[in-house]
């Protein structure tokens, strides 16, 4: 499904706030797009921009790939542990932004002995977690939670926690080890399939210069 809300000469571009935003906003800037208003200070959720044919949405991480799979959006730029969550496949990902690096890390208190019992990890990544323990064979037991994971194993909630490890600061301020490397993360553009085939053009555009400006 393209986008009914966009014109066919329009592109909406979804961009998750807070820290994406502020790495992506330079990224779009060096491509020629700049939001007509500053993201921070105004309250509007759909910002016009310096080309008049490109709007951007600023929206929660998690619905960056909803909005692109339903054509809210045409495009999107989302972090790739929110990606591999999302259960759809509505979208292309066609380029790396390599903005907003971090990794999905293993972290607790240290070893733990599960011999008698499974194992408890407590993370915002369900899917990812499932796999990477079901590749190595570990059956686990999950608790899903929605934010500060490093508190689970301090209150007895979790033996381990999987979450974003960037400086380490977070884990180390809490007493945490990193404990196993679960995958490197980065924010991605992705595209709704249909815009990419009605919109070829204006898409094909973006993703060189983006591209460009990248490298
Ligand atoms: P929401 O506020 O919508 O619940 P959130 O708290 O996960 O989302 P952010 O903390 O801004 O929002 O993170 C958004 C994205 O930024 C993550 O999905 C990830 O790709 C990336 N990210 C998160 N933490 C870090 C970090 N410490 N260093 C680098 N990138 C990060
Ligand atoms: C993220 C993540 C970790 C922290 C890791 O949280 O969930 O808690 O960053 O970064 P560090 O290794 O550099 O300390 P964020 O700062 O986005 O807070 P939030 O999860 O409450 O949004």
């Amino acid at each position: 499904m393209a986008s009914t809300f966009a014109g066919l000469d329009e592109l909406v571009i979804a961009v998750s706030k807070g820290r994406i935003l502020r790495e992506a906003l330079p990224l779009l800037a060096a491509a020629g797009i700049e939001p007509c208003e500053d993201p921070d200070v105004s309250r509007k959720l759909i910002l016009e921009t310096s080309k008049p044919n490109i709007k951007l949405v600023i929206i929660r991480a998690a619905d960056v790939p909803t909005f692109v799979e339903y054509g809210a959006a045409d495009v999107g730029i989302a972090g790739k542990d929110v990606l591999l969550e999302y259960e759809g496949n509505g979208y292309y990902e066609p380029l790396d932004l390599k903005i907003a690096a971090c990794r999905l890390m293993l972290a607790g208190r240290g070893p733990v002995d599960n011999s008698s019992r499974r194992l408890r990890v407590a993370t915002k990544y369900a899917a990812t977690t499932r796999r990477y323990f079901a590749e190595k064979g570990v059956q686990i037991e999950i608790v899903k939670l929605y934010g500060s994971m490093e508190l689970a194993p301090l209150v007895g909630l979790a033996d381990y926690i999987v979450d974003l490890v960037d400086t380490g600061n977070t884990l180390k301020a809490n007493g945490l080890i990193a404990m196993e490397h679960v995958r490197d993360v980065t924010s991605r553009l992705i595209v709704n399939k249909a815009s990419m085939k009605i919109k070829h053009a204006q898409i094909t555009g973006l993703i060189g210069s983006l591209a460009a400006v990248v490298a």
